[in-house]
């Protein structure tokens, strides 16, 4: 009760403007009441100034009398004030302008937003991919191939992708085989161990690298076993052209991490329990294709592709 202040009641910023805007309409339309009354006694004043008073009864233009043209002019004038009240002041007037300028902030500032945000989730990319590099610095991203040994992924696709059933190849393709030889001969091959153990021995004038997660994998002598991709690359980093040989595994992980593909697309589907991953040509550039027919060496016909990273 004592020295206790009455609360003041507090009016907000939006709430006051749109308090002094209401009043600003109120007085403009007021003062077009006004105008319209003054007119419309105006008027009667001015007819009965001629027609009872005879002011200018001689006094006629066009053949008219005179107070019709004075009463027009006024009539046009208040038709500009209510047009002013009405149309420029409510929908060009000030507050009109305010809340279209308000409307085109909001919206430039969505806009600023979505592409903060695209930023932002570019810039995590970027950072997270730095990351990696640094976590593994025995990989080199594609980027930086031109310094780097060409890491060929080398397979044998059919249309549907399939590559294998049961640890063995789908097809015999002679033509297949000795592509494979030559561009292999003298280099490293990398493969995980299921593919390994599909041969009936090592391939001659190959070094052959094994990946496989035991840690006491018994291979012949010259094999080379590793524990990870990452591992097989780094043991293959003498070789300009270092080669992932397969299988399905080993396929989807290096297709991450290669320069090229030497690709034989049989063009038939088959039936199979491994995959090669789907090509995604906006990272793959076709620069090679030849095509081969059935003959009596070949049963299916085929095509030799290259792809390179672009
Ligand atoms: N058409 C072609 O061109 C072609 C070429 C090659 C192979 N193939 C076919 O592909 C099939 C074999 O492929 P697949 O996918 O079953 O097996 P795979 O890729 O040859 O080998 C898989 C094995 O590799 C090891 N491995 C995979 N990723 C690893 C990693 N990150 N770190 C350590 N070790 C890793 C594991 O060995 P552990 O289990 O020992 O840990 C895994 O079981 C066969 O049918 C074969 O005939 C086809």
């Amino acid at each position: 009760m004592f020295g206790k202040k009455k609360p003041i009641p507090q009016i907000d910023k939006d709430q006051l403007e749109l308090i002094e805007n209401a009043q600003k309409r109120i007085k403009q339309k007021k003062r077009l009441y006004i105008h319209f009354v003054i007119f419309l006694i105006g008027a009667i004043f001015l007819i009965a100034a001629n027609t009872v008073l005879g002011i200018g009864k001689d006094f006629k233009l066009f053949g008219k009398e005179w107070f019709l043209f004075a009463i027009l002019i006024w009539l046009f004038f208040f038709l500009y004030h209510l047009f002013n009240v009405f149309i420029t002041h409510k929908f060009m007037g000030e507050t009109w302008e305010k809340e279209q300028l308000e409307k085109l902030v909001a919206k430039q500032q969505e806009r600023i937003d979505k592409l903060k945000a695209g930023f932002v989730k570019e810039e995590t990319l970027i950072a997270q991919s730095e990351v990696y590099a640094e976590a593994n610095p025995k990989i080199q991203s594609p980027k930086s191939k031109k310094t780097q040994s060409e890491l060929t992924i080398i397979v044998a696709a059919a249309e549907n992708d399939a590559i294998g059933k049961g640890n063995k190849l789908i097809w015999h393709l002679s033509n297949d085989l000795k592509r494979f030889k030559n561009l292999t001969n003298g280099h490293h091959i990398i493969m995980g161990r299921k593919t390994f153990e599909s041969f009936p021995k090592p391939l001659p004038n190959r070094t052959h690298i094994v990946i496989t997660r035991q840690n006491d994998y018994k291979v012949p002598d010259g094999v080379i076993v590793v524990n990870s991709l990452e591992d097989a690359i780094d043991a293959a980093k003498s070789d300009p052209q270092p080669f992932i040989i397969g299988g399905g595994e080993i396929y989807k992980q290096a297709l991450l991490l290669a320069d090229k593909i030497e690709l034989t697309r049989v063009h038939e589907d088959f039936e199979a329990d491994t995959y090669f991953p789907k090509i995604d040509t906006s990272v793959w550039k076709e620069i090679a294709n030849t095509f081969h027919t059935k003959d009596e060496k070949h049963k299916h016909e085929f095509s030799f592709l290259t792809y390179e990273r672009i």
